[in-house]
């Protein structure tokens, strides 16, 4: 019979993988509610049509990437290639923006039909953050800000911050008038990506990976020479903050990101150590969004963080504080049927008394010495040990199993006193 296999791009998270991620998802929480962020959760599934409007049309993630089909009903559906266009639909929805400001994030798998490779599957984890209603450069500033204290919180320390400012649509548009001349010019030397992309949407030809583009493209016309007043002063005072905060930011005025909603301030945070896929985290403001969407004009920024992209990165980091978790502190092994049947028992009612515990019986097959196997295995601190003598007696042998010579007899109703004391030193 063929053997089933999971879905190109679509990764499974072993056993061995989750404290990590566990960790970091709380690191995150943390430092997100600390900031007064709240948890909304949306449907993975949207109209198609929300995600046409919202990311634009012309871009690669509507042209050529979307998980779209039409369901029972014949309504297109797609799964959702990001967050911010379903926050903002489920915000408009519940009347969540209607003067009032709101700060919130959502988790959770996207689902992008890209070719697959390090660092970038078809379906990743985001975790994402939108705050709504502030139009100031302090917002902009405390989103990134409060990514720069996750990774520290994380350890990690080699993000380095990229920073553009795309201005207003309407001074955007006047540069890409001159990109667009710029580019025409230059035409024959355009490869087939790009030339499409002059007509749909010539700035992301400044996103080209093709090194035979470079020198063309760095001597293209830059957007900051086009910024209106406002943008720029925005800009510089979200910059100012950052100094004033001591976080360092690279300027890049190539940065222009695949999505259409941005306006104003964009960045991301990169790493060289995870190859062509070194973006972790990305963001910008979107100003105009909740009023495409049919709300009131709605000042907007966000930012999500790609999960697996973190978890390489950490993996490779000597400072990250990732815990090299063990997954349980003790196990018990019962020999003979009628101590096993105790054992049941025993280990529920530990369980009970020290409910902070983690505690596994072993129900595998075997003699000792292999279910001693497994409790190494496990990482536990201490394996309880109850055969058919110790059983009669009420009385289990306690091993510390990182210290072999350390070995006590004790009493049923002595275990979960020498537990609390054993683990209450924080020593697990
Ligand atoms: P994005 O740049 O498309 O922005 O994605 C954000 C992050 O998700 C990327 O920096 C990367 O870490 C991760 N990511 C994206 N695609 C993949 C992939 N195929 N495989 C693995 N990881 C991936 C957004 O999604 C915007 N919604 C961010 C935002 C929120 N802007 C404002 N608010």
């Amino acid at each position: 019979m063929a053997k089933y296999q999971a879905i190109r791009g679509m990764h499974d998270v072993l056993p061995e993988a989750t404290p990590a991620w566990q960790y970091l998802e709380q690191c995150a929480k943390d430092v997100l509610s600390n900031h007064g962020y709240q948890e909304i959760r949306m449907p993975i599934l949207e109209m198609t049509e929300l995600f046409e409007r919202s990311i634009g049309a012309s871009t690669d993630i509507v042209e050529k990437e979307m998980y779209t089909f039409n369901d029972r009903n014949g309504d297109s559906l797609t799964l959702r290639p990001e967050g911010t266009a379903s926050c903002v639909r489920a915000g408009l929805e519940h009347g969540l923006f209607h003067n009032k400001t709101q700060r919130l994030w959502y988790s959770g798998p996207m689902f992008r039909h890209e070719k697959p490779q390090r660092g970038r599957l078809r379906q990743f984890h985001q975790i994402g953050v939108e705050a709504v209603g502030m139009a100031g450069p302090d917002i902009d500033a405390e989103v990134i800000l409060m990514s720069a204290q996750l990774w520290r919180r994380l350890g990690l320390t080699d993000a380095t911050l990229q920073l553009n400012s795309l201005g207003t649509p309407a001074c955007r548009s006047r540069y890409r008038d001159q990109l667009v001349d710029y580019l025409q010019t230059h035409y024959q030397r355009l490869d087939e990506d790009s030339r499409r992309r002059l007509n749909s949407n010539p700035l992301r030809v400044l996103d080209s990976k093709n090194p035979d583009l470079h020198d063309l493209i760095e001597a293209a016309p830059k957007l900051d020479a086009y910024l209106d007043d406002e943008s720029r002063d925005h800009f510089s005072q979200l910059c100012e903050i950052l100094n004033d905060a001591g976080v360092a930011y690279v300027l890049n005025p190539r940065l222009v990101r695949g999505l259409d909603y941005y306006s104003k301030t964009v960045f991301e945070w990169t790493t060289d150590r995870l190859g062509a896929q070194g973006t972790l985290c990305a963001g910008g403001r979107y100003d105009g969004l909740v009023e495409l969407f049919g709300g009131r004009p709605t000042p907007a920024v966000g930012f999500a963080m790609g999960l697996e992209r973190l978890i390489a990165a950490l993996e490779g980091c000597e400072a990250s504080t990732v815990p090299q978790q063990s997954y349980c502190d003790v196990t018990l092994i019962a020999i003979g049927p009628a101590a096993r049947r105790r054992s049941v028992v025993l280990a529920d009612q530990l369980r009970e008394a020290l409910p902070q515990l983690r505690f596994i019986a072993d129900f595998g097959s075997g003699n000792l010495k292999r279910q001693l196997k497994r409790a190494y295995d496990s990482n536990a601190r201490l394996c309880l040990v109850m055969g058919e003598e110790e059983l009669v007696a009420g009385r289990v042998n306690v091993r510390d199993l990182r210290h072999a010579e350390l070995q006590t007899n004790l009493a049923f109703s002595e275990l979960a006193d020498h537990l609390r004391s054993v683990f209450a030193q924080g020593s697990v």
